[in-house]
């Protein structure tokens, strides 16, 4: 297909601010233990197919459209700092992606980063491989000086990656590895903020010299934190970032809200890394993968307008799965195909 359809076409989609009641306070229930849960009663975020589906599982039909997944041991990430990059944002988003290993020594008590991605590594290939539950940090690129300046397109994207792989000792990994492209808080993206807040899709050979899986994901702590580090911030409508919004888990409104959307990217990497293994709907240029049929759930209950229940820690950080170093997270739940529904590991059933 051409670059430019599917350029256009591979990205998560975001909600258009109509038809939103209106917001109210989260309710928090004072349990006795710690941390407590709550059911924070955010208004819908409108075209959430999470709310679609709820509780409507008929009406998704994902299938397996015969290509690989991610099934490496482990799958290496390499991650490119575009921008300027504080050392805390980064050691935060590495603890995320290290959360996500069984293998880590460390290891997180239940709901944790690790039991959410159980859900992924239940999609396999044609040969039986499941998705990996291993997952490194294989490489860095930082990209201080904005090689392609502050404005990014998809195409130029690419060229980042291109760039990236061209510096030693950044490798070229085509056997197991992904490439992350992080965008900090002063880099605009095409689509960025108005149609989507990450995307993942394949390098080009004519581009890169190789097809390399990928995701973009940038922090919009500055540009667009309503939009794409909900409920970390609401919309102006509701009231801004006021007192409706969730207190982020590490207190970062920007990057706690990009690593839901880094979940979602990387779950939908994992399990469609070229675009022809797992989505539901018939038209390949459109895939609804497992990541967007989930959108904006976090918790049991969820859909209709509430994220669901998640847990608050003793500060009122909201969180929903533990990680590595006792680092919290907010993640968005996935599509489970054992339970064929939307499953977190902080699920009340
Ligand atoms: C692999 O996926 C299958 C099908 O979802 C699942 O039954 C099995 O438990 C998975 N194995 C591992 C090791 O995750």
């Amino acid at each position: 297909m051409s670059m430019s359809m599917s350029s256009s076409l591979f990205f998560l989609f975001l909600f258009a601010h109509s038809a939103i009641a209106a917001a109210t306070a989260p309710t928090v229930q004072t349990l006795t233990t710690s941390p407590s849960l709550f059911n924070p009663k955010l208004p819908p975020r409108a075209l959430s197919s999470s709310k679609k589906f709820e509780g409507s599982s008929d009406l998704v039909h994902l299938r397996y459209h015969m290509g690989p997944v991610l099934s490496s041991n482990p799958i290496n990430i390499y991650l490119i700092w575009y921008g300027r990059w504080a050392l805390p944002q980064k050691l935060l988003i590495k603890d995320f992606l290290l959360s996500i290993s069984t293998t880590d020594l460390r290891a997180a008590p239940s709901p944790s980063v690790a039991e959410w991605w159980r859900t992924v590594s239940l999609y396999t290939d044609q040969t039986g491989a499941n998705v990996s539950r291993s997952v490194v940090v294989a490489g860095e690129h930082a990209d201080l000086k904005y090689s392609h300046g502050n404005h990014l397109t998809r195409l130029s994207v690419q060229q980042v990656i291109a760039n990236a792989v061209r510096s030693a000792p950044f490798p070229v990994d085509h056997k197991h590895g992904i490439y992350l492209i992080l965008t900090s808080e002063d880099v605009t993206v095409q689509d960025f903020c108005r149609a989507v807040c990450g995307f993942h899709y394949f390098t080009f050979p004519s581009m890169v010299g190789y097809t390399l899986p990928y995701a973009w994901i940038g922090n919009s702590g500055k540009q667009c934190p309503e939009v794409c580090a909900y409920p970390f911030a609401l919309p102006a409508y509701m009231g801004g970032g006021g007192p409706g919004a969730l207190s982020p888990p590490n207190r970062d409104v920007g990057v706690d809200g990009m690593i839901s959307v880094i979940g979602h990217e990387l779950a939908e990497l994992a399990s469609n890394p070229l675009v022809n293994a797992w989505y539901a709907g018939e038209d390949p240029t459109a895939p609804t993968e497992i990541g967007d049929l989930c959108e904006g759930l976090y918790g049991s209950g969820g859909g209709g307008g509430y994220i669901g229940q998640v847990m608050k820690d003793g500060e009122g950080r909201t969180f929903n799965v533990n990680g590595r170093k006792g680092r919290k997270f907010l993640v968005q739940w996935l599509w489970s195909p054992e339970l064929k529904a939307c499953s977190g590991p902080n699920a009340l059933d």
